[in-house]
């Protein structure tokens, strides 16, 4: 069932097309219209939403760290995310007019089953995103969206993490839909090219090979820096969560901005450092600037893989390997910037000799607290 790979995570990587075409399915019509009446959170109880709160773990944290930036941009409603385990015993601020999301592929994370029902004592709405039909979470949420990847049997995130933030950008553009929110150029843009996701992500499995090569370069590394802005700082984050948990190697995930504030003190000759580079469109000024941080640590001897949009030539000078991603709208460029990541990590790992799919004292879902 592995179908010809050596490892379930070598094949669930290259599903990601399907999985995102699948968990697209249905929902959105030629016109542009969402249809997600499945969510059952009926649309009048979804214009009283003052907040939005995202609890999750892991890899479904990133992914919920990217659904604010969309759904504060779309619906202009604010958003807070929080780690499952930490969520309810800070006492938290909740009411009615809180809608909870709760993102857990499995359904079964035990902090993230026991933050969803802390939320519901509170009265809050909770809408599950996850993959697992009929799992935990979504039975003791008010409503969920399932997302389609299919099962996932290596322990890392993969294809649902893919999958989750395809989920988390329905329902901030169908929040956006219901509040009546004036349908922009840009939401209309947005959504089409949502719909062209899974080609987007066929491209760049087309095109990794050398993310490969780069990555057995590595395998003597002893740690990994990932940089990022906006929402390519939870993409890196999620670069070096995949990486510490395949190839047992530290590695760090820090807000470019914020390399001058200590980090950058770590830049030393050769070490390697992974950037996750802005798309063009709408933000040069932040692009600008990561331009700049790249030219900075390569200054101080880091070696450099920046991770950019095709054409982008911009990264050229200063970039030691650049690993071209399709340009997409910045909001969607997660997705396909996310991929070269995981082929990167897993790449390393087997170079280490790991087992991937079942990687040291990891269990895919966590069922204690
Ligand atoms: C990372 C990974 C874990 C999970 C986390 C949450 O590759 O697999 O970090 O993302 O344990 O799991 P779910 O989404 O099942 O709640």
């Amino acid at each position: 069932e592995k179908g010809g790979y050596e490892y379930f995570m070598l094949k669930e990587i290259v599903e990601q097309p399907r999985a995102v075409a699948d968990t697209l399915l249905g929902r959105v019509a030629v016109d542009g219209t969402l249809t997600l009446d499945e969510m059952r959170l009926a649309p009048q109880e979804l214009r009283q939403i003052s907040k939005i709160v995202i609890i999750a773990c892991g890899t479904s944290y990133h992914a919920g760290l990217i659904a604010k930036y969309a759904i504060e941009h779309w619906c202009r409603i604010p958003c807070e995310v929080e780690v499952a385990s930490e969520f309810r015993y800070r006492d938290p601020i909740l009411d009615r007019q809180t809608l909870v999301i709760a993102i857990s592929q499995s359904g079964e994370s035990m902090d993230t089953l026991m933050a969803t029902r802390y939320a519901r004592e509170q009265q809050s709405r909770v809408l599950a995103i996850c993959n697992v039909n009929g799992s935990t979470i979504p039975r003791e949420s008010d409503g969920v969206l399932y997302t389609h990847a299919g099962p996932e049997v290596g322990v890392a995130a993969t294809k649902t993490f893919l999958t989750q933030l395809v989920a988390c950008y329905l329902v901030g553009l169908y929040l956006a839909q219901v509040r009546g929110l004036k349908f922009g150029d840009e939401i209309n843009t947005i959504i089409g090219q949502l719909a062209r996701m899974p080609e987007q992500v066929e491209k760049v499995l087309s095109t990794v090979e050398p993310v490969r090569e780069l990555a057995r370069s590595l395998a003597d590394a002893k740690t990994v820096l990932f940089l990022g802005r906006h929402v390519g700082y939870p993409v890196a984050m999620e670069g070096a969560l995949k990486l510490k948990e395949l190839a047992y190697m530290h590695a760090e995930a820090f807000a470019a901005g914020e390399l001058k504030h200590g980090p950058i003190a770590l830049i030393e000759d050769g070490l390697p450092v992974v950037v996750v580079v802005p798309s063009r469109e709408g933000r040069s000024v932040l692009h600008d600037k990561i331009v700049s941080n790249i030219q900075e640590i390569r200054a101080r001897g880091a070696r450099t893989i920046v991770i950019a949009e095709e054409g982008d030539e911009s990264v050229r000078p200063y970039s030691d390997t650049l690993i071209e991603i399709p340009a997409v709208p910045t909001l969607l460029q997660p997705i396909v910037a996310t991929v070269p990541l995981q082929v990167f990590a897993c790449e390393l790992a087997l170079a280490k000799g790991n087992d991937v799919d079942q990687p040291r004292n990891l269990a895919k879902s966590v069922t204690v607290e």
